[in-house]
């Protein structure tokens, strides 16, 4: 089972998830390299849309940096929180949550700790996204890393090496499976509307990092 299996499989509700996440000091640390990889891409006052933003960790920061911020979570229990935790900024209307509809124009989408993991295919997502992100705006994207050396301890991850290397992507059969994805195979599916821009970490980097980052254009 890996880092992220393991966080989230004992995770039951937000405050628990909260809890986790904001006091593993190396969790801290990849959130804290995403925030300032999409802060330093934002121009003043930029809107974004925080998607799958769980308790509203980011959300809270984007705000705070006077990025009005748009938040769409699916599960309860990680919202419930998230309007604990983002009490100040929902009243003063500096984070605006979505019911399920993305009813919102952003210049920018951010998806931290693998939002889009948690999909099979991304090809209805960027389409969507599409609509949502304005001309020469962005997705950030933090995903697992299916290269992550890490990992290769675990049975699972040798077992779907060879998926891996045939079609860019393997499917976990377990309850709380995540699917997990070569670049290439998210780039072709946010083609034509986004292109793959930058990604992080690069070269020998990739096989050390439990997480890689995503920037996508839009074209
Ligand atoms: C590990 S959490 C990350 C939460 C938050 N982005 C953060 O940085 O703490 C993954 C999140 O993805 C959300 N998620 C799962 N399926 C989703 C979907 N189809 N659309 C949007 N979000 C989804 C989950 O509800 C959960 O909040």
């Amino acid at each position: 089972m890996g880092r992220y299996r393991e966080a989230i499989d004992h995770v039951h509700t937000g405050a628990q998830y909260h809890r986790i996440f904001m006091s593993s000091k190396r969790d801290v640390a990849v959130r804290d390299r995403f925030q300032r990889m999409a802060l330093g891409l934002l121009g003043n006052g930029d809107e974004i849309l925080d998607f799958g933003a769980g308790t509203g960790i980011d959300a809270k920061a984007y705000a705070a940096r006077g990025h009005r911020t748009f938040v769409y979570e699916p599960a309860d229990s990680m919202r419930e929180y998230l309007e604990i935790h983002c009490r100040d900024e929902i009243a003063g209307g500096r984070v605006i949550a979505l019911e399920a509809r993305l009813g919102c124009k952003v210049q920018a989408v951010t998806a931290n700790f693998a939002v889009l993991n948690h999909f099979a295919d991304h090809v209805a997502l960027f389409e969507q996204l599409a609509g949502v992100v304005g001309e020469g705006g962005f997705v950030l994207a933090s995903m697992l890393n299916p290269y992550y050396l890490g990992d290769a301890r675990y049975g699972w991850w040798r077992r779907n090496l060879l998926a891996l290397v045939r079609h860019g992507r393997y499917t976990f059969d377990t309850a709380s499976g995540v699917h997990r994805f070569a670049p290439g195979v998210v780039a072709r599916a946010a083609a034509p509307h986004f292109r793959l821009e930058r990604m992080a970490p690069r070269g020998l980097g990739m096989v050390a990092s439990l997480y890689m980052f995503l920037l996508f254009r839009r074209v």
